[in-house]
């Protein structure tokens, strides 16, 4: 048993990152054997499913959306707030009936959540029927813990970040998006986020790897990937080779993959050779997503985030000034300790100036372990829940006045499945990650299309395939 040490966690160690091959262990045993995942959180757990899924495939499992006929439950989870944890312990709760009914049923905890020692050991003391527990460094463990089948609990997880693994055998849930993680960690340690800590200090993948990936993903009939970083732009920093963020976007872009996408860019790491790359190269697509978490330069600093207000609205509008049609995108945070109502009006004025094109906002959440926990708290949730209604009121007109900009025109939508509208519509996305429901296009699921823009909503907008004939 192996519990994660949270003040190891903290501290940076110096052990030399390991660039290894993953087990991808292969077995028949549980050929007809079930398997039912549920993702908590961010695009770096929904891609670490996918080797989850490639690691439970290999061993025989098939996955199943119904739990009451599975033999295994994966819960990938997310530590980043508190409701995450709840969501999670909620689920387990199901599960303790379920394993009533079906001894057999193996339940396996993974993801960020057993990062955190509290959790562990909650894990340990009340949640003995969950056979395995695994964290973020250890993942590629999770096939040999299953074939061991032990009666007893097993709980690996490790504090500090060990290897990153190559060439995995992933099960990526679409044919025609896929996810490719450049980076592993962050280094930024914002005072709020517990990210540092669950996930470990910055590890960069070798270049070549990631432009093989790329080149092979583009083989398969991938038409786009989005490169996966809790902090992209500060990518290569930790390796000794010498290549930043900017070159390995300018080396994806030469792959010739029809769509690079890539989340998320601290603004601190954002660098002008950076935006000149995503200009000049018309696979990189005119999206960007720039977390502002707070308007106010005072709860910048007490955040710990590198940047002032100021800074920030520079950068944006040097960004919108030399990269044409670019949709810019944020995440904030309203309620950090000491917030005044002067410091939420100020990041009101950024909402005003900036006039991003969509938002996710945040009531702040206090993370054992990180330094802003340590701050008192003396804001009512009742104030944290107006300041949050008014921000998503502000950034939910400007994403509705966006969107209008787009009605009649004709945009090139990549479309990726069937429509929740239904009308046998489909969905899809334009270059600047606007959702698309489309009519008269259900024989175009993976490929890009010409569409009209007929209507504009707040978070979407409708359109029609545009058909050209021809004299
Ligand atoms: N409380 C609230 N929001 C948080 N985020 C990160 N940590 C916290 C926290 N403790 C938000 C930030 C980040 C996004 C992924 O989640 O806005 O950009
Ligand atoms: Fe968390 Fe800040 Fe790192 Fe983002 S940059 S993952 S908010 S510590």
């Amino acid at each position: 048993m192996n519990l994660p040490d949270l003040n190891q966690a903290r501290m940076r160690t110096d052990k030399k990152v390991e660039f290894i091959d993953a087990k991808n262990i292969k077995s028949d045993k549980f050929e007809n054997k079930k398997y039912f995942i549920r993702t908590y959180g961010c695009q770096m757990n929904v891609h670490d499913s996918e080797e989850i899924k490639g690691i439970l495939e290999n061993l025989g499992f098939k996955e199943t959306e119904n739990l009451v006929e599975t033999d295994l439950v994966v819960l990938n989870t997310c530590a980043i707030r508190e409701n995450a944890h709840d969501k999670v312990f909620g689920f387990l709760g199901r599960l303790k009936h379920l394993k009533k009914e079906n001894p057999d049923l193996i339940i396996c905890i993974g993801g960020c959540m057993p990062q955190e020692s509290s959790v562990a050991n909650i894990l340990k003391e009340k949640y003995p029927f969950v056979n395995i527990v695994f964290g973020t460094h250890n993942i590629n463990d999770l096939g040999s813990m299953i074939l061991k089948e032990s009666k007893k609990q097993q709980i690996e997880v490790y504090s500090i970040e060990g290897n990153v693994y190559e060439h995995m055998d992933y099960i990526r849930d679409s044919k025609i998006t896929a996810w490719v993680n450049i980076m592993y960690g962050c280094d930024k340690f914002c005072t709020y986020c517990i990210v540092p800590f669950t996930r470990g200090k910055q590890r960069s993948r070798k270049m070549e790897e990631i432009i093989k990936e790329v080149e092979d993903l583009k083989k398969e009939g991938y038409i786009e990937v989005t490169l996966l970083g809790q902090n992209v732009n500060a990518y290569g920093k930790d390796l000794e080779y010498g290549y930043d963020f900017a070159t390995l976007l300018e080396n994806v872009a030469k792959t010739g993959i029809q769509r690079i996408r890539f989340v998320t860019s601290h603004p601190w790491d954002f660098t002008d050779e950076m935006i000149d790359i995503i200009a000049k190269n018309d696979n990189i697509m005119p999206y960007i997503h720039l977390p502002l978490q707070s308007g106010s330069s005072k709860i910048l600093k007490l955040m710990g985030r590198r940047y002032t207000k100021d800074e920030y609205i520079t950068l944006y509008n040097k960004i919108k000034e030399k990269v044409p049609g670019v949709s810019i995108t944020t995440d904030i945070i309203v309620g950090f300790p000491n917030e005044t109502e002067e410091d939420f009006e100020e990041t009101l004025e950024v909402v005003n100036k900036c006039k991003f094109d969509g938002a996710f906002t945040f009531i702040y959440s206090p993370r054992e372990g990180t330094p802003a926990s340590k701050i008192k708290d003396s804001i009512s949730l009742e104030v944290k829940e107006k300041r949050l209604h008014k921000l998503n009121e502000l950034i939910n007109s400007y994403s509705l006045e966006h969107n209008k900009e787009y009605v009649d025109k004709i945009e090139e939508v990549l479309i990726l499945g069937a429509s929740e509208k239904g009308e046998n519509k489909v969905y899809g996305y334009t270059k600047t990650m606007k959702l698309v429901n489309v009519s008269n296009a259900q024989h175009d699921i993976g490929k890009l299309i010409p569409v009209h823009i007929t209507d504009a909503k707040s978070f979407s907008l409708d359109g029609e395939k545009v058909i050209f004939v021809k004299n």
